[in-house]
């Protein structure tokens, strides 16, 4: 019997899923998604080429490999589509390469109108939705109204669309919102003709069938803080981006999990409203912005940048059960003179290293601080010609954290990563 390992990000998302799952895909013959849709925008880069995939696993590029977009997956067609014929220009054939679980739920036009009806009447409450219709898609499903990716093979298929769009038509004209739903249908429409030539699936079986003789990676999305049980709520997404969404979106007991690898960046970054306690509102934060091209690779918004947050991490550790950390994007921090690390929370002048319940609470970080480094940390390959400050401040996250960094990731290229 093998094991599903999992990476997960920990922080707010945009930890470097992609680059990493890209990495440890090699030795994974399948990748499989397990939550959320293209509201995530996952990066790759090698061979002088970088790519984002949105809601294809980032094994793709590996030859051989079997891509599963799994049941707890919310799945836009037309993205899709679009994702695909990307992929094909290198010579993929996307057709061979991903399963679809007929479990997942559609994303309809209607969707993604709502989720922008929904911002805007939100107002100044807006949680900064990247508005691909994430959120409307989990509600349907969760009210049990929702479409799913096998209804397309039934023959009222057209009949089910009809009745979720009036029921979304009834919404927007109680919202008072005018839309055109139609607009986006026809190219809808066109999509699921052509998700119809992949292999649609029941999603448990194949996973545990699959774990029989094979290993497989499931890739999260998003991050651990934006949890829709245990992140920064309301601010979050709609689906379980921690542990125990691998289990329910794949279909798989808890007793098949293997490793854990949750991903972290050396500092944080949110994009979207919500609370960050060390979020930076002067040069240091547009610093960190600029060096690590903190910009979102979904909707180029410039994303809010701050110091590690250590609490936070610990927290989700936590949850996650975490066994392998893996540290992003150090080498973006090679010239700073001081790099903070937040070690606990001042909440009401109380002292505190856990995570609030209410994250509108008025938090004041204490911050450790620790030497710079002073060197280029993008062309080491090698454990021991990493600096000494830099060991220092390794060696102050494990301790802190009770887990080893397993892995450094220190650039975007496949390349650019040391295993310890
Ligand atoms: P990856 O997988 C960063 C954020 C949005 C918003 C909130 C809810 O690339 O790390 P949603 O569209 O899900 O309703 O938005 O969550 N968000 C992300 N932030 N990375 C992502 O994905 C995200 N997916 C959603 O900005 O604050
Ligand atoms: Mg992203």
């Amino acid at each position: 019997m093998s094991k599903i390992d999992v990476v997960l990000g920990l922080q707010w998302g945009d930890e470097g899923k992609g680059k990493i799952v890209d990495v440890l895909a090699g030795r994974y013959p399948a990748v499989a998604r397990f939550q959320g849709g293209p509201n995530a925008g996952h990066s790759l880069q090698f061979d002088g080429k970088s790519f984002v995939v949105r809601s294809i696993p980032s094994g793709i590029f590996r030859e051989g490999s079997v891509n599963i977009i799994g049941s707890g997956v919310v799945f836009d067609p037309t993205v899709f589509r679009e994702e695909c014929a990307n992929v094909s220009k290198m010579g993929i054939v996307p057709q061979e390469k991903i399963v679809i679980s007929k479990k997942a739920h559609l994303i309809l036009p209607t969707h993604r109108l709502m989720d922008a009806a929904l911002e805007t009447a939100a107002g100044k409450g807006k949680i900064g939705s990247t508005l691909k219709g994430i959120g409307p898609t989990y509600t349907d499903k969760v009210a049990r109204h929702g479409l799913r990716v096998g209804d397309i093979l039934t023959p009222d298929f057209k009949d089910k669309f009809e009745a979720l769009k009036a029921r979304h038509i009834r919404e927007f004209a109680s919202l008072g919102f005018e839309c055109n739903p139609e607009e986006k249908e026809a190219e809808w429409m066109d999509a699921i003709e052509f998700v119809k030539g992949f292999k649609l699936i029941d999603c448990e079986y194949f996973v545990n069938g699959w774990l029989e003789d094979k290993p497989m990676l499931a890739e999260g999305a998003q991050g651990s803080l934006l949890d829709v049980d245990y992140g920064s709520y309301p601010f979050v997404t709609s689906s379980s981006t921690t542990i125990g969404g691998v289990c329910t979106g794949l279909g798989v007991a808890p007793s098949k999990v293997g490793h854990v690898y949750g991903i972290f960046k050396a500092y944080c970054t949110r994009v979207g409203s919500g609370p960050f306690p060390t979020e930076l509102f002067d040069e240091t934060g547009e610093k960190i912005r600029q060096i690590g091209h903190e910009f979102g690779a979904v909707t180029g918004r410039p994303r809010r940048c701050g110091w590690l947050d250590l609490v936070a991490l610990k927290y989700t550790v936590m949850i996650d059960g975490v066994t392998d950390l893996i540290m992003m994007k150090a080498d973006c921090l090679d010239s700073f003179e001081t790099i903070k690390v937040c070690t606990s929370y001042m909440i009401d002048g109380k002292e505190t290293k856990e995570f609030p319940f209410d994250t509108r609470a008025e938090i004041t970080p204490v911050y450790t601080e620790f030497k710079g480094w002073h060197t280029d940390l993008t062309g080491i390959r090698k454990e021991k010609d990493l600096p000494k400050e830099f060991k220092d401040y390794i060696k102050f996250m494990e301790d802190y954290l009770g887990v080893p960094i397993t892995i450094i990731s220190l650039g975007p290229d496949r390349e650019a990563t040391i295993e310890r």
